[in-house]
């Protein structure tokens, strides 16, 4: 397509898009596969026998033109009553074996499908399994669209191999190694005739081929583009609109759709004339060998059993060595898929190295903590002593950052040598411009991601020694970015805590303000939220998000505030929401709103991933600095 200037973004190119791939490792990655195989190796076994059965019985069946003619239809040319006998015994045994090739062949779908759809559920399963234990930082560099194909494309072009492609090929391998032997067996005169077309053919299929390859690469990798290009439209509709775009998109498309017909009919004509051309070869052979093999009967050389037999085997000697390259480059592909499953199941999970684990306590007769398993609400940090002893220390809240620096791509550091602490129920606010790393600092503390330089301790724990789960299970987190799941509005407030009552949710809610707004919804708490709370507004789903934190009752908050603007109303609300869950905890709390930041203990102004000012809201706003300017300034921070 023509290079056009346009505001409408370059689709990326879809998985598809690469072309026909080739497997960097063929042999190893097929072994790998062989792992998932073990369980099935009866029915594997069983299925392989039986195409070998169903494929040896096709062969099969056309020699019996052999003997039909030569011993139950010459010998009683011109016979007033034929002897029928023998030409029943060879139907009949032609019955036999065709009824044992097509028991075979419904064995062999069956076994063999079976098998590959629970290969293909455990892969996924794994695939799924690990997606859940890989760091943030895996997801940051792989594109949803691109994990979303190793479900899709890649496992099912993986099953469509293993029930298919691969029986097939084995199929077509002992079919055309039967048939060549046969065709020896019955005449090798002819089959010269036969070995020099079949190099023939398989030159000018070549030819052919490498032509009509280069536009199938290209048809294949356009399709992809057209793909990506309408699945980019459709997700963002709504700023194509708000930006007329509409026009650009559809001029682009049509450029898009363009290349892909002229990749397509240029295709399609190369692949149109491959098939009449080995079919008039084909043809070509059938005459040469009519025409020799009659001399030959004639000559009394072989009998005409034997030619109608071979005529039968000359036409379809062809059909497996089709099926061979085939499936052959169905299996590289599906394997070059594999290799891709296997590189996501090979990336390294979070590394959890923590041995410091979150106990529900209680106080014993001398004010000591005792390990619980009720629930008391009160927590504390369980730790296994070099000895083998446990000691028990009371979850605090207490949270300090000592010298921290952090990037999230080496050499570009976002955060810079951050020292600062929050005291149990202090409730600290980060301030400052867009991009200025306070979400950063709040992803280090649940150690989303782990820090290069200095430490951040937790109740005086360097947080890498607190087992992960249990570092988290400690904090709630309100993201700034929501994330609602499909199900009930209920199902959704107790994402925060599973074992949570429905009164608890609803205490929750109530705690967040939430309780007003979902009680006017059509099913109350039962209502279905869907496609990520499209159904609720921006405010209502923050307010959803609070109440989620507030059913986990943490002692330690983490408010990332959302920059959308929301009413006044509503504003108000998540403020009070926000306000009823901070009592009690240490907070720490990122805001856009300068009314949500003026009463915390502390306020840390960051610009470009440093600290630049520190205080409460009086000595900021005395000290005339940063926070004074954006105080002033403007109302809102971003
Ligand atoms: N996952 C990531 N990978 C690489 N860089 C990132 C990632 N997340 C954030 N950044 C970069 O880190 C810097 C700080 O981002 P951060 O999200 O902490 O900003 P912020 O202060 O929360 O901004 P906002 O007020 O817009 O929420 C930005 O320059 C951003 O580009
Ligand atoms: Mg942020």
């Amino acid at each position: 397509m023509a290079e056009k200037s346009t505001n409408v973004p370059r689709p990326p190119r879809g998985p598809r898009g690469r072309g026909v791939e080739k497997p960097k490792d063929a042999v190893g990655t097929f072994k790998r596969l062989l792992v998932y195989f073990k369980d099935y190796i009866v029915p594997i076994a069983i299925g392989l026998i039986c195409v070998a059965i169903s494929s040896l019985a096709n062969v099969a069946s056309n020699y019996f033109l052999k003997p039909i003619i030569n011993e139950a239809i010459i010998p009683f040319i011109g016979h007033e009553n034929p002897d029928l006998t023998r030409l029943i015994q060879i139907l009949l045994t032609m019955l036999a074996i065709y009824i044992a090739g097509t028991v075979a062949t419904y064995f062999q779908r069956r076994l063999l499908g079976d098998m590959a759809a629970k290969v293909q559920e455990k892969i996924r399963t794994n695939v799924f399994d690990h997606m859940q234990t890989l760091p943030l930082k895996y997801y940051d560099t792989h594109s949803t669209g691109d994990m979303m194909s190793r479900f899709t494309n890649d496992i099912g072009t993986l099953r469509m191999m293993l029930s298919q492609s691969m029986p097939q090929l084995l199929s077509s391998v002992i079919t055309f190694v039967g048939v060549f032997i046969t065709m020896l067996f019955l005449s090798w005169k002819l089959m010269l005739i036969v070995i020099v077309m079949l190099i023939i053919m398989t030159l000018a299929l070549r030819v052919i081929t490498k032509h009509s390859v280069s536009y199938f690469i290209k048809q294949q990798r356009v399709t992809g583009e057209v793909n990506g290009y309408i699945q980019e439209m459709i997700d963002g509709q709504k700023v194509i609109k708000v930006f007329n775009h509409e026009d650009t998109a559809i001029h682009d498309f049509d450029g898009l759709n363009d290349e892909l017909n002229r990749c397509a009919s240029n295709a399609q004509f190369l692949g149109g004339i491959m098939w009449p051309l080995t079919g008039n070869l084909a043809y070509l052979q059938y005459a040469i060998i009519s025409v020799v093999g009659a001399g030959m009967v004639i000559s009394g050389t072989m009998d005409v059993g034997t030619i109608g037999s071979f005529l039968q085997y000359s036409r379809t000697v062809t059909q497996p060595l089709n099926m061979i390259t085939q499936q052959a480059s169905t299996i590289l592909n599906a394997l070059a898929g594999a290799e891709r499953i296997f590189a996501l199941l090979d990336a390294d999970p979070e590394v959890d190295e923590g041995t410091i684990t979150l106990v529900n306590v209680k106080y014993g007769p001398n004010g000591e903590l005792l390990e619980t398993e009720e629930r008391t609400d009160i927590w504390g940090w369980k730790e296994t002593l070099e000895d083998g002893s446990t000691s028990i220390r009371l979850l605090k809240g207490d949270v300090r950052f000592d010298h921290v620096t952090f990037a999230y791509e080496e050499g570009h550091p976002v955060l810079n040598d951050i020292s600062l602490y929050a005291k149990p129920g202090q409730k600290i606010a980060f301030v400052g411009s867009t991009g200025a790393g306070k979400t950063t600092i709040t992803n280090l503390i649940n150690r989303f991601y782990d820090v290069q330089e200095g430490t951040i301790t937790y109740d005086g724990f360097d947080v890498k020694k607190i087992k992960k789960d249990d570092l988290r299970h400690s904090l709630a987190m309100v993201l700034q970015d929501t994330h609602l799941f499909t199900g009930t509005v209920m199902d959704n407030i107790r994402y925060g805590r599973l074992d949570a009552t429905d009164d608890e949710c609803i205490a929750a809610a109530k705690l967040a303000n939430a309780d007003f707004f979902i009680s006017h919804l059509p099913q109350g708490y039962q209502t279905m939220i869907t496609g990520d709370g499209e159904n609720l507004s921006q405010g209502q789903r923050q307010l959803l998000a609070i109440a989620r934190a507030a059913v986990a009752d943490p002692p330690v908050l983490i408010l990332d505030e959302a920059t959308s603007s929301i009413d006044t109303r509503t504003e108000r609300l998540i403020e009070l929401g926000m306000d009823g869950l901070m009592k009690g905890r240490t907070v720490f709390v990122i805001a856009h709103r300068l009314s949500t930041v003026r009463n915390s203990n502390a306020i840390m102004v960051l610009e470009h991933g440093k600290i630049i000012e520190r205080g409460d809201h009086d000595s900021l706003i005395a000290d005339k600095g940063r926070y004074y300017q954006l105080y002033t300034g403007m109302f809102e921070l971003s």
